[in-house]
């Protein structure tokens, strides 16, 4: 056996300074793994968890994440008070979290509250909604990335499947999303840049739902009231509005109309209760904007603590499901 000390020492009985030694080593590869270990603090600013059956099973992606990755997840929500969420940002930065993940509730108005984390060194991603900085602040780069779907894309497909349903003809409801939310926004716009296409295509009446189903519901009795059968179409921002114009058509019994089939009803998510719908063909096409982003965003926030770069924007891989491919689609729905 090789002896592994020239001191003239065997192997078999060491010293106690060399013993010594060996626990000074050990306890310094300790220490080295409980530096290393030590968890990343992350500050994640919610927009609204109770708004929607996306939103929700967005959240608990975060916190299933946080938990396999070892993250030490400081939750915030703001219930969908803007003000109030950029406090709680601010909130995150003087509490000196190591980096911060923001689904801003709206665009505007993030300038200061980000020049304070740049200035705090702590590094900004953007999940899901994207937000809008004043010019002279575009270039500072004030976050590392964004990652999310895109949502003038949705509004698009969304279009473009009701113009071909339709050949290019119909008179069309739309229910919004929350004014100043990002997805209402460009949803909207993207619905717009393909049925401006179509002469024959109209939005006839466009109103807030703030992403729940009570309030389609309610503002779809009033527009079935004024205009009935003369609807072709709802275009819903969301599943759960989606889900209200359904119920508010079924509830209207006195008209004799049938959602999916006298009114095509198209939503954006893809959740399961909109899927469920798709099913029973009472909603006819659905957008997917998926909601699980927790493991790839803290990911992605752990390795820019680690010194790694990103692009500026990722983009979600999304599919459009309708009548034809739901059941099949049905049974690996994670949401
Ligand atoms: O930002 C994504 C949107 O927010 C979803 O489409 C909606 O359901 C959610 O509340």
């Amino acid at each position: 056996m090789i002896a592994h000390h020239q001191t003239g020492r065997s192997a078999g009985n060491p010293t106690w300074t060399h013993l010594g030694r060996c626990l000074v080593v050990l306890l310094l590869l300790c220490a080295c793994d409980w530096i290393e270990a030590k968890p990343h603090t992350i500050g994640f600013s919610q927009s609204d968890t109770s708004e929607s059956d996306w939103r929700r099973a967005n959240t608990k992606s975060f916190r299933d994440a946080a938990k396999v990755l070892g993250i030490d997840l400081v939750f915030k929500d703001a219930g969908g008070k803007t003000e109030m969420q950029r406090r709680q940002v601010q909130e995150l930065i003087d509490q000196k979290v190591d980096a911060i993940v923001l689904s801003a509730n709206e665009i505007s108005g993030w300038d200061s509250v980000l020049l304070n984390a740049k200035k705090a060194k702590i590094p900004v991603i953007l999940s899901d909604r994207t937000i809008a900085l004043r010019p002279e602040n575009q270039g500072k780069s004030l976050f590392v990335t964004w990652i999310g779907s895109d949502f003038r894309y949705e509004g698009r497909v969304a279009a473009a499947w009701l113009a071909q349903e339709t050949a290019g003809r119909c008179n069309i409801v739309e229910i919004q999303g929350p004014t100043g939310a990002a997805p209402s926004i460009d949803r909207g716009q993207g619905f717009r840049d393909v049925i401006d296409l179509f002469p024959g295509m109209k939005v006839i009446a466009s109103q807030r739902g703030n992403w729940r189903t009570d309030q389609a519901k309610d503002l779809m009795k009033v527009l079935l009231r004024n205009e009935g059968a003369n609807i072709c179409a709802v275009f819903a921002h969301n599943d759960n509005m989606a889900i209200g114009a359904v119920q508010a058509i079924e509830d209207s019994k006195h008209l004799g109309l049938k959602p999916g089939k006298d009114i095509l009803i198209i939503g954006v998510d893809g959740v399961k209760r909109g899927f469920e719908h798709l099913v029973d063909k009472r909603i006819n096409a659905l957008v997917e904007c998926n909601p699980l982003l927790g493991r790839i965003v803290l990911k992605v926030a752990t390795e820019v603590l680690g010194g790694r770069s990103f692009p500026p924007v990722m983009f979600m891989e999304d599919r459009v499901f309708t009548v034809h491919n739901a059941l099949s689609a049905l049974p690996s729905r994670k949401y």
